[in-house]
């Protein structure tokens, strides 16, 4: 049989590095590759209940749920919501698979061949690939570590006309930043001016190292949501689980309608077991407080990779300490090209993702992206020991 893809299809093509991760899995290569939260945080317990609970409720349990996903937990993210200054109802709230179908779906509905949609430099690989199989061109905006730089976003918009901006503010993927609110009101105020659609992506905001620190969404910021040109998505992949597959987007009633109509298409509604578990679970558990809890465990393991980096003292490495969220992003000495010292890295027995699919644009070669929540202490301590040594015997064979 001779298949004939669709061309949009040859944008989603598995990258050579995700082959080379994936021969990692199974193996006893240590991978501070994957944006894992660590297991051992998982709150097996309360989750189970939650499960018992509503399967104990009776047969509706199983039944099939709307395509806006279930509206009382929908109502009880809205409450959340309205501790960070969201105030919206369960109108403006679409439940999805995971943040990522909601990404996916807004490609779906707002993109087409030709767009130009702006994004940080660098940004998240998998939000890339997404808008990259709708025919946009994506073009990254200088950025720092307080977000976009603003003078280069004015100019991108004024040569571009871009449809849509993605940005991750707060502690982004992969570089561990965050926005200065200078920079998110900046942003709003060029989107509101230009009419253009900013998509806030925030899977992270609620990892933060500083339990009092405040970071507030994009959204919050600007008259919301009817006409707002946010659209704020966020997850339950990094406080709860990512296994139950439960993410939302927050928007206008017509962008939430829209992005309704793909997902009728794509698969109906998101698994509505799961999002009654959720329910359940935000009654009887105290997520506040688990949050808390891997903040703090997080926090450790930040400060011990943050120690461990710096004890090896390795040859022009660099890299800022994260405020929250998972990940290091390192630059390293500019003769290392990572995705080469990932090859000796793993025959070391350890991985990373190297920066390289990042970047919308030119790339820079020397940059890798560390996970610190997935794995403890001691794997830590050995994983970085060969970290040191792959970076060193590649030091010692090409420079
Ligand atoms: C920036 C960003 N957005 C979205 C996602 C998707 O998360 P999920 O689909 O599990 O909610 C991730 C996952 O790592 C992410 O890093």
């Amino acid at each position: 049989m001779k298949y004939s893809f669709a061309k949009s299809i040859e944008q989603l093509e598995s990258s050579a590095v995700r082959d080379i991760l994936k021969l990692t899995q199974g193996s006893d290569v240590i991978s501070f590759a994957g944006g894992l939260p660590a297991e051992e945080f998982f709150p097996v317990e309360a989750v189970k209940q939650a499960y018992i609970k509503l399967l104990d409720s009776g047969k509706n349990a199983l039944q099939y749920g709307l395509t806006d996903g279930y509206l009382p937990l929908r109502e009880q993210i809205c409450q959340r919501l309205a501790s960070k200054n969201i105030h919206v109802g369960p109108e403006n709230m679409i439940l999805t698979t995971g943040s990522q179908q909601a990404l996916d779906l807004l490609g779906r509905v707002y993109l087409e061949q030709g767009d130009v949609i702006l994004v940080e430099n660098p940004t998240y690989l998998a939000a890339l690939q997404s808008f990259r199989s709708y025919g946009v061109r994506v073009v990254a905006v200088e950025s720092d570590n307080d977000g976009m730089n603003l003078e280069d976003l004015q100019a991108k918009i004024k040569a571009h006309r871009p449809k849509l901006i993605y940005v991750v503010p707060t502690f982004s993927n992969p570089a561990g930043r965050v926005w200065s609110t200078e920079r998110r009101l900046g942003l709003l105020k060029a989107c509101k001016m230009n009419d253009i659609l900013l998509l806030e992506d925030d899977p992270y905001g609620e990892i933060k190292f500083d339990d009092q620190a405040e970071y507030p969404p994009i959204i919050s910021l600007d008259d919301h949501p009817a006409d707002s040109p946010v659209v704020y998505l966020s997850t339950f992949s990094k406080t709860v689980a990512p296994a139950m597959r439960t993410g939302w987007a927050v928007a206008d009633k017509r962008v939430i309608q829209a992005i309704g109509k793909a997902k009728q298409a794509a698969d109906l509604h998101s698994s509505s077991i799961d999002q009654q578990a959720l329910y359940y679970l935000l009654g009887d558990f105290n997520l506040d407080e688990h949050i808390v809890k891997i903040r703090h465990n997080y926090k450790a393991r930040m400060q011990l990779m943050n120690d461990l980096l710096a004890e090896k003292n390795l040859p022009e490495v660099k890299w800022t300490k994260p405020a929250g969220g998972m990940f290091f992003w390192v630059e390293v000495s500019p003769q290392v090209h990572t995705e080469q010292l990932l090859k000796m890295a793993i025959k070391e027995g350890v991985a990373f993702v190297p920066g390289t699919p990042f970047f919308a644009e030119t790339p820079l070669t020397n940059t890798l992206r560390l996970n610190y929540t997935h794995t403890d202490e001691e794997t830590m301590r050995e994983g970085m020991n060969r970290f040191a040594k792959a970076m060193n015997q590649y030091l010692t064979a090409h420079v």
